[in-house]
């Protein structure tokens, strides 16, 4: 069972992962990165470009919004564990498909049990659609979620025994597209780390 291996152990089992097509097309996979004792697990979508490149979340030019609201906001990111709900970077970033979702899903609640984080922060749509008040094993897909509704929310998700409470916020490359929505991104990861 997943839940008696070391972490160095479940490292290995992604790197040699071929369990949805995404393993095809990437050149690293990105685990996750930062602290194992943390209160706090950031969720992103999938891996990009650099993210592939160098099998750190976050390292691009969305890593660089999230680096700076982190700074603003005085959060140390080596003090939080980020990671992305897909550990392969989908071909052309695309969104990563349900059933490469569900083939992976089972690592991402490994890492939270391992964790078991007092807080899930889920960045943008797809962490927010499969992990904001969800319930797995599904009964059934999950729904698109609005954002812009929830934020600030708390939410649940449940994973077979285990409930962590997740809160949701826009994705990094959102703001990318629209800088006005930079200070509520702030505003919210202010408000979800600082307890
Ligand atoms: N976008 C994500 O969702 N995750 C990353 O790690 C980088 C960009
Ligand atoms: Fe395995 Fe997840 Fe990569 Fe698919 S995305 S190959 S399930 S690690």
């Amino acid at each position: 069972m997943m839940s008696f291996i070391s972490y160095d152990e479940f490292i290995k089992q992604i790197e040699n992962c071929k369990k949805c097509e995404l393993y095809l097309s990437r050149t690293k996979p990105v685990v996750g990165e930062g602290n194992l004792n943390s209160k706090f697990v950031l969720i992103g979508e999938a891996p990009g470009k650099n993210e592939d490149i160098y099998g750190r979340p976050f390292v691009g030019r969305a890593g660089e919004v999230l680096n700076r609201a982190l700074d603003e906001i005085k959060v140390d990111r080596i003090n939080v564990y980020i990671t992305n709900v897909v550990k392969c970077r989908p071909p052309k970033n695309r969104k990563p498909k349900t059933n490469e979702v569900l083939s992976c899903l089972h690592y991402l609640i490994f890492q939270l049990m391992y964790i078991n984080p007092l807080k899930i922060v889920l960045l943008g749509g797809t962490a927010v659609k499969y992990l904001y008040d969800e319930s797995f094993p599904y009964k059934k897909i999950p729904k698109e979620k609005k954002i812009s509704e929830i934020r600030g929310k708390l939410g649940n998700f449940k994973a077979y025994d285990r409930s962590f409470q997740t809160y949701a916020t826009y994705h990094p490359a959102m703001i990318l597209r629209n800088p006005r929505l930079y200070e509520v991104f702030k505003e919210d990861l202010d408000m979800y780390l600082k307890s």
